[in-house]
């Protein structure tokens, strides 16, 4: 038997299509959300992320302001860049694409206001989150339990299994799944056997970066696999699971690409035009 795919680019022009709608409704009281995206550097990889978001903001007319900015730049004249635009009236929402070179500290992320987070990296919105009160999620892990809602599979009571223990992923992803009822394990780089903790995920989300680690012979029978992992490898993208392998097991998996990808883009859009909502009704006091 082989897996079925879960389709991420399929969910996430559905939401695009509703996404459209609340933007309309705020052109309508002359609001067009505005997000700012800030790239450090020139990876290529982080400028192709930067500029599928551009796209998707340009499809559902959310104005982009591109802020490119040199690799060596010092922390605290990035701080002054994301202070004049948290002080900037028309921007909504400020992303700063991660990862930053390595002089730059991932706490400059501090500095972004907390009603512009659509990242959700803020301590103030992943303290919100871990008490369940939670305003702008994390985009992938927002995504990854949209794609696994979408499939009609209960969540609740479900062992979930968690590889990764990141703060924009893995960390986030465990608590969101925590809230839907489940039973968490979070593994990582320094947990031995983890054949023994990943053959009794009902869920088992990937995010290690790892390409193909994951194969068939560590994954539950009819398991859910999210893989969240996106490497480039012999001029192809691939994940953290051995697709092919895998398949043979599992009884749903996310594809990459598109899988985990598209939603995480499409989580983003969602949080800016939330982000412009919030912040309209607290200027209008209604
Ligand atoms: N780099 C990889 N994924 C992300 C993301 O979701 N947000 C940001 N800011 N950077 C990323």
């Amino acid at each position: 038997m082989t897996a079925q795919p879960i389709d991420g680019t399929a969910l996430a022009t559905k939401i695009y299509k509703k996404l459209g709608d609340e933007v309309k409704t705020l052109l309508q009281v002359g609001v067009q959300p505005c997000l700012a995206t800030v790239l450090v550097g020139d990876d290529p990889a982080s400028r192709h992320y930067v500029h599928k978001k551009q796209e998707a903001c340009k499809l559902l007319r959310i104005e982009v302001l591109d802020f490119q900015l040199n690799s060596n730049i010092s922390q605290d004249e990035l701080v002054s860049v994301i202070e004049e635009l948290n002080g900037n009236e028309k921007v909504n929402s400020i992303l700063v694409q991660l990862p930053l070179p390595n002089h730059i500290d991932e706490t400059v992320l501090h500095s972004i206001s907390p009603d512009k987070d659509v990242d959700g990296l803020h301590p103030l919105n992943l303290g919100l989150l871990l008490q369940g009160k939670e305003r702008f999620v994390p985009c992938t892990p927002k995504g990854i339990i949209r794609l696994v809602k979408s499939t009609g599979i209960l969540i609740e009571s479900k062992h979930v299994v968690v590889l990764g223990r990141s703060n924009i992923v893995g960390k986030p992803t465990a608590i969101l799944f925590l809230r839907e009822n489940a039973t968490v394990t979070i593994c990582h780089s320094k947990t031995p056997n983890l054949a023994l903790f990943t053959t009794q995920a009902d869920i088992l989300v990937v995010a290690i970066g790892k390409p193909r680690f994951v194969g068939g012979s560590m994954v539950k029978e009819r398991a859910v696999v999210v893989d969240v992992g996106i490497t480039k490898s012999g001029g192809k993208f691939v994940g953290d699971i051995n697709f092919e392998s895998v398949s043979k097991v599992a009884r749903l998996i996310t594809p990459v690409p598109g899988g985990v990808g598209p939603m995480t883009v499409a989580m983003l859009m969602e949080n800016t035009v939330l982000a412009a909502q919030m912040q309209f009704k607290n200027k209008d006091g209604s």
